[in-house]
């Protein structure tokens, strides 16, 4: 380890190496629970194989965590898949004396918890190649094969100084939600790049659209073909076990920055207080009276109780949601504009897409103005339509007018007369799924100060996200 970086690091590793007694506790459990899984998966023909951290020690104490895959041959029905997996996870579990439990990804799995630790039992098909695979989990016994040769064990350390800095930052993890780096990702950028200080010096370098290509599976006159194939992905970290993957794709255009970002400010300045995550604080009341002031924007809020699905779904419909009341607000006849949007959820009771208008209130009348008046057909039509107008039709320039008494003054009516819909109109306007369901339910609108402050008062991670909304950090 380089001169500047070495003391520090040390002392990060200090903390975020498992004690051997932990360590132990984490190999012995996993290696029993493997014996018990082969046992059981022999009953329906299938393996069994210990995935993910643990098989290269680069897990992280905080995640007291492993992952078992079950190897189904790719002949067996997916609905068969599913169930032998479920019942072979019910009784590995059961003979651990764990509490058991069934999580969702692409198919649902088992997960129990045994002695503090979280177990994945996770099936998937025992195929060729990985670019064979019939669900992304079948790629995991790729991935785990590759990282078993290629990831030497004195590297360990490395990757967990990665991930330790990712998860102390917030992008450690792929899911929809984070839209940061894998595990998986983590260990092969420290693969690529030899350590943990090296994978933040060729980050800095990074330009939006960076290849890394371990297997060198493309030339580099590939490359602008390749950023083609993975367009808007910021980040392009081929899969060596299968060229047609990316696999930093849910790494965000935001993320990759904030990466770059914070390499940079390490690197300039080590210090250990890159590897704790820091505490955040709920915006106060006087904060938000003073941002009022400072912005004059006007904070509109649709709260609702998020159906109960897995984050995985709940957070890009929500994104999308939050995206739609955007444009629904900003469809061209009703003139409201919204200057930024984000969306919040607390997995459990609350969900909410904030809505910062920069147009909120607009006049009564109206002006709408038509076509030219050289155009014959549809000045004819433009005027039939508004026959009875306010004001005119009059003449400007030489376009046909009229003044209009307007339908929604405020971007909170409009709002409301849009999602007072049953389901099916709300689901044909683009609002998703799951949302549509329950927003034909139940929602609220807040638009006021003390509707605002009570949700803040509440919900305390509400408050840290309005925070967050308003002191966007710098990415340069
Ligand atoms: P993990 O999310 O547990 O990651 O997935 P990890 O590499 O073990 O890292 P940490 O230390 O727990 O954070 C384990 C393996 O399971 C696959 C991934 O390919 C990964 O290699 N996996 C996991 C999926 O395919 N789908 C999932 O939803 C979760
Ligand atoms: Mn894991
Ligand atoms: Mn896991």
């Amino acid at each position: 380890m380089e001169k500047p970086y070495q003391r520090i690091l040390e002392k990060v590793l200090v903390k975020i190496k498992p004690k051997k007694a932990e360590e132990t506790h984490l190999k012995v459990l996993s290696q029993k629970t493997l014996e018990i899984t082969r046992e059981t998966a022999k009953k329906y023909q299938a393996k069994a194989i210990l995935a993910g951290s643990i098989t290269r020690d680069t897990w992280l104490p905080g995640k007291q965590e492993f992952d078992v895959f079950i190897l189904f041959s790719p002949d067996l029905p997916e609905s068969k898949l599913e169930e032998y997996g479920l019942l072979i996870g019910r009784e590995v579990i059961k003979e651990l004396k764990g509490k058991f439990s069934v999580e969702y990804a692409q198919h649902p799995y088992a997960s129990g918890l045994v002695q503090g630790v979280d177990i994945d039992i996770v099936p998937c098909y025992e195929v060729e190649s990985a670019e064979r695979i019939k669900s992304a989990v079948d790629r995991t016994p790729f991935h785990v094969r590759y990282i078993e040769k290629n990831l030497p064990l004195i590297l360990s350390d490395q990757v967990r100084l990665l991930k330790q800095f990712l998860t102390a930052n917030k992008i450690y993890g792929a899911d929809a939600k984070t839209e940061g780096l894998s595990g998986y990702a983590c260990e092969l950028l420290t693969i690529h790049y030899g350590s943990f200080v090296n994978v933040l010096k060729a980050a800095t370098n990074w330009k939006a659209g960076e290849i890394t290509d371990l297997e060198k599976h493309y030339k580099p006159e590939d490359y602008p073909q390749l950023r083609n194939k993975f367009k808007n992905n910021a980040l392009i970290l081929i899969d060596p076990t299968d060229k047609n993957r990316n696999t930093t794709s849910p790494v965000s255009a935001e993320n990759f920055l904030k990466f770059k970002k914070i390499a940079k400010e390490f690197l300039k300045l080590p210090s250990d207080k890159h590897f704790v995550e820091r505490r955040l604080y709920s915006l106060t009341s006087r904060e938000l009276k003073k941002l009022q002031e400072q912005r004059k924007t006007e904070l509109l809020l649709v709260k609702f109780t998020p159906t109960k699905v897995v984050p995985d779904i709940l957070w890009p419909q929500l994104r999308r949601f939050a995206d739609r009341l955007k444009d629904i607000l900003e469809e061209t006849k009703y003139e409201f504009k919204v200057l930024r949007h984000d969306a919040y959820s607390n997995e459990k009771d609350t969900a909410v897409v904030l809505l910062e208008m920069e147009v909120f209130r607009l006049p009564h009348i109206q002006k709408r103005i038509g076509p030219s008046i050289f155009d014959a057909n549809d000045a004819k039509r433009f005027l039939e339509k508004y026959n009875k107008p306010l004001t005119g039709p009059f003449v400007e320039g030489v376009n046909w007018s009229v003044e209009i008494k307007r339908k929604f003054l405020t971007a909170h009516d409009k709002l409301l007369d849009s999602l007072k819909k049953d389901v099916n109109i709300l689901k044909a306007k683009g609002v998703p799924n799951y949302i549509a369901e329950q927003i034909a339910k139940e929602f609220e609108i807040i638009s006021t100060e003390k509707k605002l402050n009570a949700l803040i008062k509440k919900d305390n991670s509400f408050g840290i996200f309005l925070r967050d909304y308003f002191e966007k950090e710098s990415l340069i």
